[in-house]
């Protein structure tokens, strides 16, 4: 297939997706007909994680009755970029995004704030100076992720003399990958036994995390354990071990991030050792925090959304009523 046909398809589909989900393109809500509309532009599809989130944010806007127009960037900042500038043509009430990588993001925002079209980051944080380019920031704290899947490992390694890890990082750039290995970092200074010895990124996606950790498996003879900024990388990762003639969570042991249902059944079957949660029903807070923000209220300027931490057998617990 040549370059240009990839091209004309890929913004096709982008523009597709800023339309499927959308209602008329005219309607500017909060304003004459009293209702709102929310122009999101999201990641991309590339985890079972994602997939939730953008399932919680459709479904939330319907309930709280948000005429919904919905981009799927494919993991790229142009398209994001686009997408953003397309919603403040349209006049959007109110723009949210998840933004796929920290940096960069001045500009966009900077016209969104002239056009008086308020932003909100959900999921992902921008890295700028200007916190007046948004008018909230509703999420996760991703070192904070890290940390505990660090303090894990520094418990689980007391009595060991070598702990060899390797890292599958998430997509470079993005501020989960960079938050979680800061924090992992930070949390396993206590056990200098404990050594990063390989780290590379694996975009966030399965077949990501497989590629790397054969190449990891190759090149270094003795892993112990898997530090995987997603489930979904993790899971990628199990494939590479097992055909390499290994046991996941025995021979080389697995600590994820996320707590999708694949991930927990991973955990319950003991080929992954232990889970940070990372919640991706973020819409029903979402959906509030627009209609504040629309509605010219105060919101506050970091929402942290609540999560846990799951052990194989508190995943056993769990999965029943697991919801994604
Ligand atoms: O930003 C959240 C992260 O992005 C999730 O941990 C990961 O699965 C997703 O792709």
């Amino acid at each position: 297939m040549s370059k240009k046909f990839l091209a004309v398809a890929a913004s096709l589909a982008l523009v597709a997706g800023l339309t499927a989900c959308g209602g008329d393109s005219s309607a500017s809500g909060g304003g004459a007909d009293g209702g709102i509309t929310m122009g999101f532009a999201q990641v991309g599809a590339e985890s079972g994680w994602r997939t939730a989130n953008t399932k919680s944010i459709q479904e939330s806007a319907k309930e709280a009755g948000i005429t919904l127009k919905f981009s799927d960037a494919q993991q790229k900042q142009e398209n994001q970029i686009k997408a953003i500038r397309s919603y403040i043509q349209q006049k959007v009430d109110v723009i949210a995004f998840s933004p796929v990588v920290e940096t960069g993001w001045d500009a966009v925002l900077l016209e969104a704030k002239r056009a008086n079209v308020p932003v909100i980051l959900t999921d992902r944080a921008v890295d700028s100076d200007d916190t007046s380019l948004y008018k909230t920031f509703l999420g996760s704290d991703f070192v904070e992720e890290g940390k505990k899947a660090g303090e894990w490992l520094v418990k689980d390694s007391q009595g060991k003399s070598e702990v060899n890890v390797v890292e599958l990082q998430g997509t470079t750039g993005a501020a989960p990958a960079i938050d979680r290995q800061e924090g992992f970092a930070e949390a396993i200074k206590a056990a200098p036994q404990i050594k990063v010895i390989a780290s590379q990124t694996g975009d966030f996606t399965r077949s990501g995390g497989k590629q790397v950790m054969e190449a990891f498996l190759k090149s270094n003879p003795k892993i112990d354990v898997v530090y995987a900024h997603n489930d979904d990388m993790g899971l990628g990762a199990i494939e590479a071990i097992e055909a390499a003639g290994k046991k996941p969570g025995v021979d080389i042991k697995l600590i994820t991030v996320d707590a999708v249902r694949d991930g927990m059944q991973a955990l319950a079957d003991g080929k992954i050792n232990f889970i940070v949660e990372c919640n991706p029903l973020l819409g029903p807070q979402l959906m509030e925090l627009a209609k504040k923000v629309v509605n010219g209220e105060q919101v506050p300027p970091r929402v942290v959304t609540e999560e846990t931490t799951f052990t194989q057998e508190q995943a056993k617990a769990e999965l029943p009523n697991r919801k994604y």
